[in-house]
């Protein structure tokens, strides 16, 4: 892996005051500042690129990303995945075309070199007239991510060979992960990625919406319209705001030392039972609920919550269960791509539930997410101009929480950083966590630092 280096160091540590947490406004904005991550963070990190279950069939492929670079994601005829940098080796173009399909070869639009679902090149026009039969086409396959992990149905990717696992990559927020990945009765995986993959363009920086889903309960104004008119996202006449809300413990959890964290949301088991869905599809999540404890304990979180794994990928563990990208595309622009998990064995009743509440509740037209990318665009404005450089944006809230000896929760027994309510420090781990990746050069580095966040490791 190639590396620009530049006298950069320290600078964007300089950008993320951990004393007084505050950030400064460029990192939302700044062009150069977004081509430095993705050479640091995105050219480095583990990356989410898609879910076995789009790609069931050898020569199946899907076209993902990993940050602004283009992917395809395909499974050869041994079963296994591949992930490939979407470009001709002869002069860059995309060898495919198409967001999702089947193949047995990918032909090159421009000149006609030709690749197999294995990465090899295996066609060249002109080989005899142009290279003498002397190119060497072992030398000038598609190029291959370094490292790829299947983690239960979810499939990470990185271009980067030192990278640890990806199991240590993402320590224990994989239990939280779980959550968002397994099915309700607890089979591991067991999910399936139902609607297709629904993709929006955002005017406005990626980490605002990773912060977002890291764990921000402060911002619950935002969605009080919605709150208010009672036409709750289950389709049901009721508030938003008077079902698991009222009644729940909202936990924030932080994995400081690797930039994870999310928000877990406990039900008393009253409310679980009371929840207001007619006839089959009720019966199916009391049933699943119940799964759910039996497997995880009574004390489990059972509704679930949101959360964001360090750089981009965020999920939703509530049902319907989702996986949100936020795919850059420049300082100021964001993908959006979002895949939803239902369970591969529940009724069609209960899919077809699930995608009317998803479309009601999340997405570009959904009653609640619209809030959200409307509050990003004017952060994302709001951090452009020049007279604002010298004016950082305050991450304090609850502070203090970051001095406090965390104890583990009963119910949370891995959460090593969990405060009940609002707190900024998750967002204050996500930006510490950005200084240190922006400042190294190197894993290695990267581990040395991460060691340094006391206890943690
Ligand atoms: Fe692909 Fe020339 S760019 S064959």
């Amino acid at each position: 892996l190639r590396f620009m280096e530049r006298d950069m160091a320290g600078e964007f540590s300089a950008m993320i005051s951990a004393k007084t947490s505050q950030v400064d406004r460029k990192i939302f904005s700044d062009e150069e500042i977004f081509r430095e991550e993705q050479r640091r963070i995105f050219a480095k990190a583990w990356i989410f690129v898609g879910h076995e279950s789009q790609i069931p069939n050898a020569g199946d492929y899907f076209l993902s990303r990993m940050g602004i670079d283009p992917v395809i994601l395909v499974r050869d005829k041994s079963g296994s995945i591949g992930v490939f940098h979407n470009s001709c080796r002869h002069r860059g173009m995309r060898v495919c075309r198409y967001d999702a399909g089947n193949t047995r070869l990918f032909t090159c639009s421009y000149h006609g070199w030709s690749f197999g679902i294995d990465g090899k090149l295996v066609g060249v026009p002109g080989m005899k007239e142009g290279y003498c039969n002397k190119l060497d086409k072992s030398e000038w396959g598609l190029i291959p991510v370094a490292k790829i992990a299947n983690y239960k149905g979810a499939i990470w990717a990185t271009w980067d060979a030192d990278a640890v696992s990806l199991e240590e990559y993402l320590g224990d927020m994989r239990y939280m992960l779980d959550l968002a990945l397994d099915s309700h009765d607890g089979t591991e995986g067991g999910s399936e990625v139902s609607i297709g993959v629904q993709k929006w363009t955002i005017p406005s920086n990626w980490k605002l919406s990773a912060e977002n889903f890291i764990g921000d309960l402060y911002h619950n104004i935002s969605h009080r319209s919605v709150d208010m008119v009672g036409i709750g996202p289950e389709g049901t006449s009721q508030r938003r705001d008077e079902g698991f809300i009222n009644n729940a413990t909202l936990v924030s959890v932080g994995f400081h030392e690797r930039g994870h964290g999310g928000i877990n949301v406990y039900l008393p088991p009253e409310y679980v039972d009371a929840r207001p869905y007619p006839g089959e599809i009720g019966e199916w999540f009391r049933a699943a609920d119940k799964a759910r404890k039996d497997r995880l304990g009574e004390n489990a979180c059972i509704l679930g919550g949101v959360g964001t794994v360090f750089p981009n990928m965020s999920f939703r563990a509530n049902q319907p269960r989702q996986i949100i990208v936020w795919n850059p595309v420049s300082a100021t622009e964001t993908e959006v791509w979002s895949w939803y998990l239902f369970d591969a064995k529940s009724p069609d009743s209960v899919k077809a539930f699930m995608r009317e509440y998803a479309l009601r509740y999340c997405g570009p037209a959904g009653m609640t997410e619209r809030d959200d990318m409307e509050n990003w665009q004017g952060a994302t404005e709001g951090s452009v101009g020049g007279v604002v450089e010298s004016f950082p944006y305050n991450y304090a809230y609850n502070l203090a929480d970051d001095e406090q000896p965390f104890e583990a929760l009963p119910n949370l027994p891995y959460a090593k950083n969990a405060v009940i309510g609002a707190t900024e420090g998750n967002a204050r781990g996500f930006y510490r966590q950005w200084s240190i990746w922006m400042d190294a050069t190197n894993w290695d580095e990267i581990r040395r630092e991460q060691m340094k966040i006391k206890g943690r490791i």
